[in-house]
């Protein structure tokens, strides 16, 4: 396998990003969508990221994303302190320390960034995700029952957050 880069969002990145999200979510058991949003208004949304500096990482094998940690502004001015972290990895990629690799970036750069909260929602079978953010610290601060049904199936919601 070719060695990973983890690496901030460029332009370049955003189709095969893409692509990557949108296996990720087809899955149906992680991400709050179950397809990627359209090419062009996932090309407008990371636009508008790089052009704020929010950080973003992917990771990287030959030249396509393998992987992504972002964490995003909320709209209102009385959230301007919280940052919101999303990530994933395709399948091949995971268990071998690069969400660990990508996360650590990513809060690093959101605490220098200024946030003083980073939150983020978890389904709570998705023990391995949930470990890696106790990992880094974040804590469970509520859960939201039955607020997923998928497929005829519920699962309950982990809000959880990092405060800097
Ligand atoms: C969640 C995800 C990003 C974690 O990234 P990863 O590269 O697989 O995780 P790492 O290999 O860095 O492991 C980080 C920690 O997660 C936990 N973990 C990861 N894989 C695990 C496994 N197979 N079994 C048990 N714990 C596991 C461990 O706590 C591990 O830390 P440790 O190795 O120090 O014990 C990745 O698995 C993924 O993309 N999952 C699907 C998408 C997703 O769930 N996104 C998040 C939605 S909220």
């Amino acid at each position: 396998m070719n060695p990973i880069e983890i690496v901030p969002m460029a332009e370049a990145h955003i189709e095969s990003f893409h692509r990557t999200l949108d296996v990720v979510a087809r899955e149906r058991r992680y991400l709050a969508f179950l397809e990627a949003p359209p090419l062009e208004a996932t090309r407008a949304f990371i636009l508008d990221t790089i052009r704020h500096g929010f950080p973003q990482f992917v990771a990287v094998s030959g030249g396509e994303v393998v992987g992504w940690c972002d964490v995003t502004a909320k709209p209102r001015p009385i959230h301007a302190h919280v940052g919101v972290l999303g990530m994933g990895l395709l399948p091949a990629y995971r268990g071998q320390g690069i969400g660990t690799r990508l996360i650590a970036k990513a809060l690093k750069a959101a605490r220098g960034f200024g946030w003083s909260r980073i939150e983020l929602t978890v389904r709570e079978d998705n023990v391995n995700a949930v470990a890696l953010y106790k990992k880094f610290g974040f804590v469970t601060e509520g859960v939201q029952r039955y607020a997923v049904k998928v497929d005829g199936a519920y699962a309950n919601l982990l809000l959880m957050a990092l405060l800097f």
